[in-house]
């Protein structure tokens, strides 16, 4: 069944693909309270079966399909299936990135240039939303490493990847361009800012998501570490919030052919999170480290073109957001992986210091 109106998703058939991640999970929970039919294709390389049950999926899901986005005859026949894709798979962290670069390549770029493929061959797909990053901008402006100012990242101004991740995610945005332009095919493209939220759980060696980084290792009594002394500054935008964005993305008439940041507009350095996280967690000690290599400076969005084109805007503020994460860590302490609990500051500078490609 294809869907009544231009807003209304009852009955559509929604491809996610990355369907069981992070953002993949909570954008299944909005759409089916919507009324749509989501189906998720993951090759579940992200995580393990602890946190795959946290976010509600796993192998024996019934609306998962375990495949990776390479396998043609796999994503053409799903993607044939589909009213709407949201393309959210990729090797989705910074340090993963850099580390492994082939693997970057074989899903953000590859595996990505699959995806388009099957939605530019498509009869059926009305509109395709790719989640590309906000770290595309770099540093953006050129503020001193120094500075406690930060600036606003603006959709169109000059972008600058500063690392393998931002730079395979400013490609897909182009490819998407190119590729679903000449096919005539609609499109959206996403920059989400920092998305956390219950059911994050950070991934091994890498120094973002500082929200779940910092709460987890407080509650193993570990140190927050800062590095570059947490004067960086993210925009830090709530799973929920993303996920009714995207949901509302797949038909906005006005977002046809855009761009658009995902954030809040509002700016908090790295430092405030760990202050706040430590409020909970008085014995907690915070201790500067070392810049990690290419990690950008950070802005908060301007979500000008974002409220216009969806007529939305975020819900949940930050200090609220990260209280809510506490909650759940102390409610869910099986979420913090072994591997956090095996680590020591030294091992983590370490770790962020030197990130060698395979
Ligand atoms: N979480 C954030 O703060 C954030 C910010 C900006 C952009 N994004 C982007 O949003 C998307 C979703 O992010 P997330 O936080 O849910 O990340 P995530 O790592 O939790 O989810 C990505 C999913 O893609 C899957 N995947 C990876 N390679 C695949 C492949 N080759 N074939 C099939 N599945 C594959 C993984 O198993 C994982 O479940 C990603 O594209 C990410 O780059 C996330």
């Amino acid at each position: 069944m294809s869907p009544q109106s231009h807003d209304d998703l009852t009955g559509a058939r929604v491809l996610i693909t990355g369907g069981a991640g992070f953002i993949g999970t909570a954008l299944r929970t909005a759409l089916t309270r919507a009324g749509a039919r989501p189906v998720l294709l993951d090759n579940l390389s992200a995580y393990g079966p602890t946190t795959l049950t946290l976010l509600g999926t796993g192998p024996t899901d019934p609306g998962l399909t375990v495949g990776d986005i390479n396998d043609e005859p796999l994503v053409r026949r799903m993607v044939a299936d589909a009213d709407y894709v949201v393309h959210a798979a990729a090797h989705s962290s910074v340090h993963g990135c850099t580390t492994d670069p082939q693997t970057a390549i074989r899903s953000n770029l590859t595996g990505t240039d699959t995806v388009l493929r099957a939605a530019a061959a498509s009869r059926n797909v009305r509109r395709l939303v790719l989640l590309s990053t906000a770290q595309v901008y770099g540093h953006g402006a050129p503020h001193s490493l120094r500075s406690e100012q930060a600036g606003v990242f603006t959709e169109d101004q000059p972008l600058d990847p500063l690392n393998i991740y931002a730079n395979s995610k400013l490609w897909a945005e182009g490819h998407t361009r190119q590729l679903l332009g000449l096919a005539e095919r609609d499109y959206t493209i996403l920059r989400p800012f920092s998305v956390y939220g219950p059911g994050q759980v950070p991934k091994q060696g890498a120094a973002s998501w500082v929200v779940a980084q910092f709460t987890m290792y407080a509650a193993l009594g570990q140190q927050l570490l800062l590095n570059n002394g947490g004067r960086q500054v993210r925009d830090f935008i709530h799973r929920d919030d993303v996920a009714e964005a995207l949901r509302l993305c797949l038909t906005a008439p006005a977002a046809s052919g855009q761009t658009l940041n995902l954030g809040t507009g509002a700016q908090t350095s790295v430092r405030q999170v760990a202050e706040h996280v430590a409020s909970h967690f008085p014995d907690v000690e915070i201790v500067d480290a070392p810049r990690v290599a290419q990690d950008p400076l950070g802005a908060c969005a301007d979500t000008t073109r974002m409220r216009t084109v969806l007529n939305w805007q975020p819900s949940t503020g930050v200090a609220d957001g990260i209280d809510a994460y506490v909650r759940w860590v102390r409610t869910t302490p099986n979420a913090i992986p072994d591997w956090m609990r095996a680590e020591t500051s030294t091992s983590r500078i370490n770790a962020w210091s030197a990130p060698i490609p395979r």
